[in-house]
């Protein structure tokens, strides 16, 4: 019989947490969903005018919500973002490496520069803030939990989007390479991978797809006829789905993929 309900096991109250990427998108919708569950939660966000904005509307709602301003591609960036947490909360128990581009290119016209920002900011940020993190959870009690979030292009590649489709190939090796290193230190690492979900970023890839030749009409019905579940995903489709890494309900997965994409793989 459980020792533990339901209640006790999403309870995140006196947990800190880190949402890269956490001002608008997926990363809103999971730093709302850790919100929710008590924590003490810091988006950290590029735009950090609009991290601001989104955690004072969750303040608002009496969640403790605050904003970072970080570029993740900037090592030095992220180690003094993980170094801010823990100096004004004493602790860091989730991190959720979530900020990621993904401007469509073919291969043949992708420059160095673009290949790097994509490869920086998707790839070598998850590397580094989760080697940052761990240094810190490794001292705690609890050890901690990393949350990454990857893409059925971890798996299965979209046209025009060879860069992306590296960088989140790597983020799924990443994820396992860590799970094995960090699991002695208490530090449980998982991956989930989303479909197609309807969010700002999502919507202006296409202007990205223009320079491709392929109309967005073509692109967004062929994905749709795809998907078995019939819709698009929203952000708290992957924010639940991060909720369960980021608590004991997944005390026993580590190195995990969760794909979350409407059944779009099976098809
Ligand atoms: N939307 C989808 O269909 C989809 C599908 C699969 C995977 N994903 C992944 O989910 C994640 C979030 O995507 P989204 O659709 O919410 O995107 P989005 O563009 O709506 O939001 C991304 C957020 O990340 C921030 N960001 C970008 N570069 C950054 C940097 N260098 N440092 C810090 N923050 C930065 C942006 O300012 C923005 O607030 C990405 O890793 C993406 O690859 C998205």
């Amino acid at each position: 019989m459980p020792n533990r309900t339901i209640t006790e096991l999403t309870d995140l109250r006196g947990q800190v947490a880190i949402v890269t990427g956490g001002a608008r998108g997926i990363g809103e919708g999971i730093g709302i969903r850790l919100a929710q569950s008590g924590a003490t939660v810091y988006l950290a966000d590029l735009n950090g005018e609009l991290a601001e904005t989104t955690a004072g509307s969750l303040r608002g709602q009496g969640h403790q919500v605050r904003a970072l301003a970080v570029d993740v591609s900037d090592v030095s960036a992220v180690q003094g973002m993980v170094e801010i947490v823990v100096a004004a909360t004493g602790r860091l128990d989730v991190l959720v490496n979530n900020a990621g581009i993904f401007p469509f290119s073919s291969a043949l016209q992708t420059s160095e520069d673009l290949w790097d920002r994509v490869l920086d900011v998707n790839l070598k940020s998850a590397f580094f803030a989760s080697q940052a993190a761990a240094r810190q959870m490794a001292q705690q009690d609890r050890g901690g939990r990393i949350v990454n979030i990857a893409s059925i292009d971890s798996l299965h590649p979209t046209g025009n989007l060879a860069h992306y489709d590296a960088s989140k190939g790597g983020m799924l090796m990443l994820t396992r390479s860590l799970a094995v290193e960090f699991a002695p230190l208490g530090i449980r690492v998982n991956a989930i991978a989303p479909g197609g979900i309807t969010t700002p970023g999502a919507q202006e890839i296409n202007t990205s797809i223009l320079a491709t030749g392929i109309s967005t009409e073509e692109l967004t019905s062929a994905f749709m006829a795809r998907i078995p579940l019939r819709r698009m995903g929203e952000p708290d489709d992957i924010a639940m789905a991060v909720l369960y890494f980021a608590t004991p309900l997944s005390d026993y997965a580590t190195g995990a993929l969760l794909v979350v994409d409407g059944g779009y793989l099976l098809t």
